[in-house]
């Protein structure tokens, strides 16, 4: 088992054991009642096993919402805060949420309203919750069609991380949550990426050791900047031309891009642009492009969009006053944030993605 300390009192904790961590957790009788959210999906892949391992869950009454992102508004709290009502939760109820990033956000969000807050655990069971939406402290919901609107700064007592639960991913979820541990290796740690590099990241049975080594560099730069003023930034890189891409393809409809698959389009054209003003080589770039393409088909994107992909990245909320900035590769391991790019280069960077076809 890999645990990792984040802020005073917090574990990450990976590996078989985190059944027995939960068993110890619940033996201290500090909590009146237990809760558990999920949705169908972690319901029927996931509860099955929690329960065996953990009995004393067999007390705990479930509460299930329906799966997905359009699910994740205030109307889906309003509903698990009237069922934990009725159900007789009190302050001293712990709400443990098992699911992906979905479940993770509204679980957080929801514990830390409900009686001004109650006690959570994280029990992430995506590759992208694992890595990335469990750890860091951020929780909430959409408002409409704007993203993490509404939400808290709030510490669950334990994240619990099981990578036996990513068996029963769809495979291209799985592959989407690679996006952020190669980001990972990117903005912080060579070695990591050269790690990274070398092995089968598809292969279930080797991946907690990058789980654990991913969020060990989210931990560090959250810890020093837990509510993003400066370096926490840096987990964005890729984020600013992946998140206007992700945007585009929902407005047009035709084919869905996941999040993963979209920052992958994102780091590769940050790369470009790296090179162009940060002094990453060309060999890097190379070697991110190669690395990324390995485990992300090419994607055809249309150059009469690219404008539409500048407009979209103006009104991210990260970026004010017409300006666009991003976080950039000085080389492999070692990024900068705040950097203001200008929209020539981004459409150069568009093309030469394209180019990669
Ligand atoms: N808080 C943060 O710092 C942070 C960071 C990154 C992303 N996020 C949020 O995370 C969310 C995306 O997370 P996600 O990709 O996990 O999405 P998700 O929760 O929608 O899960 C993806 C799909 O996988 C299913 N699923 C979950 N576990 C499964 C399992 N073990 N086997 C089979 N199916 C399973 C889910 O039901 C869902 O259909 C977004 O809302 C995003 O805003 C938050
Ligand atoms: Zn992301």
């Amino acid at each position: 088992m890999t645990s990792i300390r984040t802020e005073p009192g917090n574990q990450i904790c990976i590996g078989d054991s985190v059944f027995t961590r939960l068993n110890s957790l619940l033996k201290t009788e500090r909590f009146t009642s237990l809760f558990i959210l999920a949705d169908e999906n972690s319901m029927n892949h996931c509860m099955p096993e929690l329960v065996a391992r953990v009995p004393k869950l067999l007390e705990a009454e479930v509460v299930e919402i329906e799966s997905g992102e359009i699910n994740k508004n205030i109307e889906t709290c309003t509903q698990v805060w009237m069922a934990l009502s009725e159900l007789g939760a009190d302050r001293k109820s712990l709400l443990i949420n098992l699911g992906g990033g979905v479940i993770t956000d509204m679980g957080g969000f929801v514990a830390s309203a409900f009686k001004r807050g109650i006690a959570f655990v994280n029990i992430p069971t995506t590759l992208l919750a694992q890595v990335d939406a469990s750890v860091g402290g951020k929780t909430g919901v959409d408002l409409g069609s704007l993203k993490n609107e509404i939400g808290f700064f709030a510490e669950p007592e334990e994240v619990l991380i099981y990578p036996g639960f990513l068996k029963t991913l769809d495979p291209r979820e799985y592959v989407s949550g690679l996006a952020e541990i190669l980001k990972h290796g990117l903005i912080a740690d060579k070695d990591y990426w050269n790690r990274c590099y070398e092995a089968e990241l598809q292969d279930v049975g080797i991946i907690g050791d990058f789980i654990s080594e991913s969020i060990r560099i989210k931990s560090e730069i959250v810890t020093r900047d837990p509510k993003e003023s400066g370096e926490r930034k840096k987990l964005n890189f890729g984020h600013t031309v992946g998140h206007a891409i992700e945007s585009l393809f929902l407005e047009r409809g035709e084919r869905t891009l996941l999040h993963g698959e979209a920052v992958a389009i994102g780091m590769i054209c940050e790369a470009y642009i790296s090179t162009r003003m940060a002094g990453l080589s060309e060999d890097c770039l190379n070697e991110i492009k190669e690395n990324i393409l390995w485990y992300f088909s090419f994607q055809e994107l249309n150059a009469m969009d690219d404008h539409r992909i500048l407009e979209l990245m103006r009104h991210d909320k990260k970026n004010s006053g017409g300006e666009i900035r991003m976080v950039l590769l000085e080389d492999i391991g070692d990024s900068v944030y705040d950097k203001t790019v200008s929209t020539g280069l981004i459409l150069e960077s568009l093309k030469y993605y394209r180019s990669l076809a």
